[in-house]
This record gives structure tokens, C-alpha cells and sequence, in this order.
């Protein structure tokens, strides 16, 4: 199965179900995923700058802990000078990618989150710039790319629409952020889309569905983490997701999407100290330490016991290439563009085409 998920990225779902759902066969997974990453990348890691810039959201996902009925949670909001703040030292330490995140925070106009951008293009022409503020009209994305952003993180959750019900309130729908997703895309951003692992009342079904609707959006990026549970959401007496079965997907992404850009995420080396590294060896290339302020780090907690936000986390930089190092890869200051695909395929591949 793993062979002939390498030769034609791609499997019958009755397969897919059985590799999902065994650990039988994780070790020769891992061996052909970094096979494959390293036929693309080597042992590149591109790091990627991420600016919590603000933690209101207008939104209530019941699984986040920064939903805007989390009256608990102390809010903040980073200015532009802030940011731009952020955006120097991290240009210092090397970095050559920023990612601006946030929750759905209408306080910022779309002028103002185009003249943030503008400022940044203009200081950094080497540099990538990386949105992550929600869904928005295709105006906006617009607006924002012509500001100098090129890359835009969205992910789906969820690729079934019952599933996606169960984790959004009422109000929020997948058919929107598949429609969010697709403008994306067609106005010209490079798109980072991902899931949940282990989301409350997710089945193998819907990991299956999720690796079908990348197949369709070809995005350049995939995030995926465990689901944690926190604390002041209604989904706190849920179990997190899988560590191990997380990474299984990690190396079922990389051979499916040979040149994907694939985070070790923080979600990961939260259910697991060790976990970053093992996501990395399943075929990982991409972290996303934080370059917060320190002071606001705490406050961006999606997730109980999220990592890295305490001072120890200061610049990430030289803890972070010591354990990139020694899980046998080489953290790289690079824009970190996604490469592209090689197309050589095996006569029995099938492309699947947008529908
Ligand atoms: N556990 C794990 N991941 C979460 N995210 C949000 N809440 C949680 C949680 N409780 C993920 C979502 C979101 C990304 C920024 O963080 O997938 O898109
Ligand atoms: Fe903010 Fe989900 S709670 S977008």
C-alpha cells in the first residue's frame, strides 16, 4: 500500500481507511515520506516568522480558546508599530517569511491591514509575507494582496459539512471556507490549508474527505496538529487527538503531495515534547516559531499548555536549529517557496481535477 501511495500519490479509499487506521506500517510510511521530502527539499527546514498580532475574534468555534465567548481570556491588540517591531527583530534573527495571525478581529479595517502589509512589503522586499486573519469578501483578499501579500493560511477544519456543523456555531458553514479558500487561490495567493487531527466526533471518513479536498485545492501549505482541548470551550472534556496518528497523516500528506509545505506544528510539540522533531522525521519542512512580543505569547492560547510562550520561548532560534539539528535536518534563512512538482507519473496515475 505504501508503495503504491509513493508511486501515485494517491490510494482507494478502502485503502486509505486501512493505513489510517493501523500503526502496522508507520515506520515504513515514515521511511518513503522522507525519501520524498528529501528528493525535494533535502534537509531544508524553512522557518516562518509568526506575529500573533490579536487575539479578539468575532468567532466561536467550539474547540478554540480564543472564541469570543471565552470571557476569561484577558484580550489584546498588537499596533503597527508593534508589528513592524516584531517584523525587525525577526529580519534580524533571519527570517525571511512573516505570517500575520489572528482571530477574526474586526477592530482592524481592511485599510489598515493593507497599510500594515504595504509597510512591511516595502521594508522587506526579500521577504514573503503570510495572512492568516479568517475568512473575508474576496475584495478583501484582494485588497490585501495587492498590498504586498502573497501567502494566505486558512485552514478547513474539516472537509465534511456535518462535521464542520459540529465544531462551528451556527452561522459558520464549510461551503464558506471552501468558497474563502478558492477565491484565495484564484487571486494569486500561495494557499496554506490544513485539519484538526482528532477533532470531537471526526471519523476516518472525514480524514479521508480531507485528503480529497486537498487534492482538489492543491494548496501549497498543509497544517495539521492534534486537537487539544481547552479549558473554557465546550469541547473541554474532550480527549486530544493522536500524537501517533497525527504524524501517520504527516507521512500520508508528504507522499500524497510531494512538495508540500508541511509544518511541524506547535500543536504537535504540545502533546509531545519530542513531538516537532517526530513530525519532521514523518515528513515535516516547515516550523513557525513565535516572534510575539513575550508579554502577549500567554494570551494567544488556543489550546491549554501551548509551548513556547513563556520568555524561555525569547527567540526560539538557537534551541529551535539545536533540535532541528539533531533530528537530522538543518533549519535553512530562506523565503521557503514551495517547489515545484515534478510531473513524471507512473501511466496508472489519474490527476484529479478541481470540480
Ligand atoms: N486544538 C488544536 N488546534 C486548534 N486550533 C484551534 N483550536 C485548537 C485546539 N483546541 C487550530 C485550528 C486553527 C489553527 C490556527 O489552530 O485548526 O485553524
Ligand atoms: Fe476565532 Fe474560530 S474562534 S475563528
Amino acid at each position: 500500500m505504501i508503495e503504491q501511495l509513493h508511486a501515485n500519490r494517491d490510494l482507494p479509499d478502502v485503502d486509505l481507511k486501512k493505513l489510517i487506521e493501523t500503526s502496522l506500517y508507520d515506520q515504513e510510511l515514515f521511511r518513503h515520506a522522507d525519501e520524498v521530502r528529501r528528493e525535494y527539499y533535502g534537509t531544508d527546514v524553512y522557518i516562518r516568522g509568526l506575529i500573533e498580532f490579536t487575539n479578539y475574534c468575532r468567532n466561536d468555534c467550539f474547540y478554540c480558546g480564543i472564541r469570543w465567548k471565552n470571557l476569561k481570556l484577558e484580550r489584546y491588540r498588537l499596533s503597527k508599530s508593534e508589528i513592524l517591531c516584531c517584523c525587525e527583530i525577526g529580519y534580524g534573527l533571519g527570517y525571511r517569511t512573516f505570517v500575520l495571525q489572528g482571530g477574526e478581529d474586526p477592530f482592524y479595517t481592511d485599510e489598515q491591514i493593507s497599510e500594515i502589509v504595504a509597510e512591511i512589503r516595502k521594508k522587506y522586499t526579500d521577504c514573503a509575507i503570510t495572512l492568516s486573519l479568517g475568512e473575508k469578501s474576496y475584495e478583501s483578499y484582494e485588497l490585501f494582496f495587492r498590498a504586498g501579500a502573497n501567502r494566505y493560511l486558512l485552514r478547513h477544519e474539516t472537509a465534511n459539512a456535518e462535521h464542520y456543523a459540529k465544531l462551528h456555531p451556527v452561522g459558520m458553514s464549510l461551503e464558506n471556507r471552501k468558497r474563502c479558500l478558492w477565491n484565495l487561490r484564484e487571486i494569486g495567493y500561495q494557499v496554506g490549508s490544513g485539519f484538526m487531527v482528532g477533532s470531537p466526533f471526526q471519523t476516518t471518513a472525514c480524514l479521508i474527505e480531507d485528503l480529497r479536498f486537498l487534492q482538489q485545492l492543491r494548496p501549497a501549505m498543509i497544517g495539521i496538529g492534534p486537537f487539544i482541548a481547552h479549558r473554557a470551550t465546550p469541547f473541554n472534556r474532550f480527549s486530544s487527538g493522536d500524537l501517533r496518528l497525527t504524524l501517520r497523516l504527516i507521512g500520508i500528506l508528504r507522499l500524497m503531495f510531494p512538495n508540500a509545505l508541511i509544518p511541524a506544528t506547535t500543536a504537535l510539540g504540545t502533546a509531545d515534547p519530542q513531538g516537532r522533531e517526530m513530525g519532521l522525521r514523518a515528513g515535516a519542512n516547515v516550523v513557525m516559531p513565535n516572534l510575539s512580543p513575550v508579554e502577549v505569547r500567554s494570551k494567544y492560547e488556543l489550546y491549554d499548555n501551548k509551548i513556547c510562550t513563556g520568555d524561555e520561548a525569547a527567540e526560539c532560534c538557537a534551541c529551535l536549529s539545536r533540535r532541528v539539528r539533531a533530528a537530522g535536518y538543518e533549519i535553512v534563512m530562506d523565503i521557503g517557496n514551495v517547489r515545484p512538482l515534478k510531473e513524471q507519473l507512473p501511466q496508472n496515475h489519474k490527476t484529479r481535477e478541481k470540480v
